[in-house]
């Protein structure tokens, strides 16, 4: 029997002229129905539950109600009408109905409805899964009648919404990187408030063992770097859970494991000794998978880090490995022609027969636990047991041939944050579109996707500024309707607004590159460095930080790093110890300036090519004039900074490019206003500026070259 108790107070029916709501939820619900009136957001919500609502739940609910309290005005006059502390027999109700406690690991139900009208909110849903769902959709709907005013309004709606897909993840690497409990939670509020539901937690590689092992404390130990003990993962599960997020551990065999080798080489083949590995190349080094030893260590370990994640799944890697460390050992070679593992020509030995074997033998370590085994698309083959999850990063080829050989899969290809590609170009990778060809069976098996961001060039200052907010994007290409991901504009609407969101639950990915930027801007204090500093103008010197910051922030704005693997070979070479404080390292993934000089360039050539000139053109040619000679002129700031700055004067071809860049668009707008053709003369010169400007610095590159071709039609 279920009671509700219902709060009708004195509420703030606002029908004061029509409500406008923001609509930028992300992800996307399933179902919308605005109404034209609006809660007013005065006193605080007041919360109602069933008697049986769990501590999570209630906690939840607090958090929300924190975050939709009316915001503390400076204004002593208006104090009376917006006090938080006003009396709570006038406030609006937020009542929340579930049926029972859900399980992220079950993948219980994650469906809810909202509801909002003038006098409350209402939250309906099967589990305590839609619940927290529910409360990431309440705080998205705050609006303000006018930007920057603080009086905000719930808009009258009636939501209804599920998940596309079941498995929703992003990957967090503290290996190459060791993040700090702190940043793994400010994920997870991020990941909780994109409805992303599994953190995969990628804990072992060849630079490190980041958990401890009460067991092998070698293996945290050996290699430096930083782990996690027992307690913090206690703790980081628990902060996931408490927001519907499951953790799946991985730890990466038999590849990836230089520090397994490091803390105990009779783990590998030759039983040599390994130094601490800290480059970021593939080491291709694998344990022995024909000792007897390997497997009794493997189920001791696995054993107690199973005992440490309850999460049924556990990811054993598999990636990467071309198995010649196998082949060049005697006794793995004679291994392996005892079994026949000879590949279709019945003479060369086939390395993955063995890592078949080897994952056949993890497979049954596992089981013993009670765990779900997940891998990388490499461990794919015919004798591969049907209930190993595949997770598909090399291409989409894996996920569809996981899913017609049974497996469960994961989609990973295309969501790899770290390579800097759009948040457009990961929206657009679909697990399942509509023409793959898979059928009902088989199609049920894709249960969804990971974002994935490995850490060479994510330490814990810059890795929030590479995750987010592109992974959003991810989320809501998992969470919400296929068609949802044809309006691109309309994601990148919605995720400049989910940046901000993130920003007030104290995600750093907007501070801390902006922190970097001063310090890069800053030229250090002459007594500290020891000798005289570069020649370095006095009166610029002297001017206070802002004005001096404001050319770099222009200039890291329009830059991003280069995107692949292409970072590893633009002739530096980094390590774990390689400091990651250089311009590349502030500019953004995605440069939100740059996207959206492309739009201008877009709509204004539009614009030039429609029969009569929209209304609008005159302004916007205004404008983008301003920019881009805001852009001429940056170079000329810089010169001072980059006398002063050896760091940041690798930076200087970018900054005259940037300059040439702009010269040739603003020549071509004049070209276009006039209606004169570009000369050829012209044109060829004009190639070659932006060809020129296309060239990387310091693993970084112009995110405005491309536009601009396109504005000339040299594309
Ligand atoms: C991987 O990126 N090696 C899974």
């Amino acid at each position: 029997m279920r009671i509700y108790l219902l709060i009708v107070g004195a509420v703030f029916l606002g029908r004061l002229g029509v409500a406008q709501p923001l609509n930028a939820l992300l992800p996307k619900p399933a179902e919308i129905r605005w109404g034209g009136g609006r809660l007013v957001l005065q006193a605080p919500l007041v919360a109602a539950f069933e008697p049986g609502a769990s501590p999570l739940v209630r906690a939840a609910v607090q958090r929300t109600l924190a975050r939709l309290a009316p915001q503390p005005t400076n204004s002593p006059t208006r104090q009376p009408t917006t006090s938080p502390t006003r009396q709570p027999a006038n406030s609006p109700g937020l009542q929340i109905r579930y049926g029972h406690e859900g399980r992220p690991e079950a993948f219980d139900e994650e469906r809810y409805s909202l509801r909002v009208t003038p006098v409350g909110v209402l939250i309906d849903a099967p589990t305590s899964l839609g619940v927290l769902r529910a409360l990431a959709t309440l705080e998205q709907l705050p609006a303000a009648e006018k930007a920057g005013k603080k009086q905000r309004f719930l808009p009258e709606a009636d939501i209804r919404d599920a998940p596309r897909f079941a498995w929703r993840g992003l990957l967090l690497d503290p290996v190459r990187h060791f993040l700090p409990v702190a940043v793994i939670k400010r994920n997870l509020d991020g990941m909780a408030a994109a409805k992303l539901n599994v953190l995969h937690w990628h804990l072992s590689d060849d630079q490190g063992f980041r958990v401890e092992s009460r067991l092998f404390p070698l293996l945290h130990t050996a290699s430096g770097g930083g782990y996690y003990t027992a307690a913090d993962v206690r703790e980081v599960l628990a902060y996931a859970a408490a927001r519907g997020i499951r953790v799946l551990p991985e730890f990466d065999v038999p590849s990836h494991t230089t520090a397994w080798m490091v803390a105990y080489p009779r783990l590998a083949t030759p039983d040599t000794t390994y130094r601490p590995y800290l480059g970021w190349r593939t080491t291709n080094v694998g344990l022995d998978p024909t000792r007897e030893t390997t497997y009794t260590f493997l189920d001791s370990l696995l054993t107690e880090m199973s005992g440490l994640f309850p999460d049924p799944y556990f990811h054993a890697g598999g990636d990467e490995f071309n198995g010649k460390q196998w082949l060049r050992s005697p006794p793995v070679a004679d291994f392996m022609r005892a079994r026949a593992m000879f590949k279709a020509d019945g003479k060369t030995l086939d390395p993955h027969q063995l890592h078949t074997y080897f994952n056949r033998r993890v497979l049954a370590i596992l089981q013993r636990q009670g765990k779900t085994m997940v891998g990388w698309d490499e461990i794919l083959g015919p004798d591969l047991p049907a209930p190993v999850v595949i997770q598909s990063w090399r291409g989409k080829k894996g996920l569809t041939e996981a899913a017609r050989q049974g497996h469960p899969a994961l989609l990973s290809h295309g969501y790899y944050l770290d390579l800097n590609h759009s948040a457009a170009a990961a929206y657009a990778a679909d697990p399942l579109p509509p023409d793959a060809a898979l059928d009902a069976a088989q199609r049920a098996r894709i249960r969804g996707g990971e974002a994935a961001m490995w850490g060479e060039f994510a330490d814990s200052v810059v890795l929030e500024s590479r995750v987010w907010p592109r992974a959003a994007a991810v989320a809501e290409r998992l969470w919400s309707a296929r068609e949802t991901t044809q309006d691109v504009p309309d994601m990148y609407r919605r995720l400049s607004v989910f940046s901000a969101q993130l920003e007030g639950l104290g995600l750093r990915h907007r501070a801390a590159p902006a922190a970097l930027l001063v310090a890069l801007a800053t030229p250090p204090p002459p007594d500290t460095l020891g000798y005289a500093p570069p020649a370095f103008p006095r009166k610029t010197r002297k001017l206070p930080t802002p004005v001096f910051l404001l050319p770099l922030n222009d200039l890291a704005a329009v830059i991003e790093p280069v995107k692949g693997y292409k970072r590893h070979f633009q002739g530096m070479t980094y390590t774990s110890q390689t400091p990651l404080t250089r311009l590349v390292d502030a500019a953004p993934a995605e440069a939100e300036t740059a996207r959206r000089y492309g739009a201008t360039v877009d709509s204004l050539l539009a614009g030039f090519a429609a029969p009569a000139r929209p209304p609008g053109l005159a302004r916007q040619l205004r404008r983008l004039r301003q920019q881009l000679a805001r852009w001429q002129a940056l170079d000329a700031q810089l010169q001072p900074l980059f006398a002063a700055s050896e760091s940041v004067r690798e930076y200087a071809p970018l900054a005259a490019g940037l300059a040439a860049v702009a010269t040739v668009a603003l020549e071509h707008l004049a070209q276009l206003e006039t209606g004169t053709p570009p000369p050829p003369p012209w044109l060829a010169a004009a190639r070659v500026t932006l060809d020129a400007a296309q060239k990387p610095a310091g693993q970084a590159e112009l995110a405005v070259v491309r536009a601009t071709r396109r504005l000339a039609g040299l594309l």
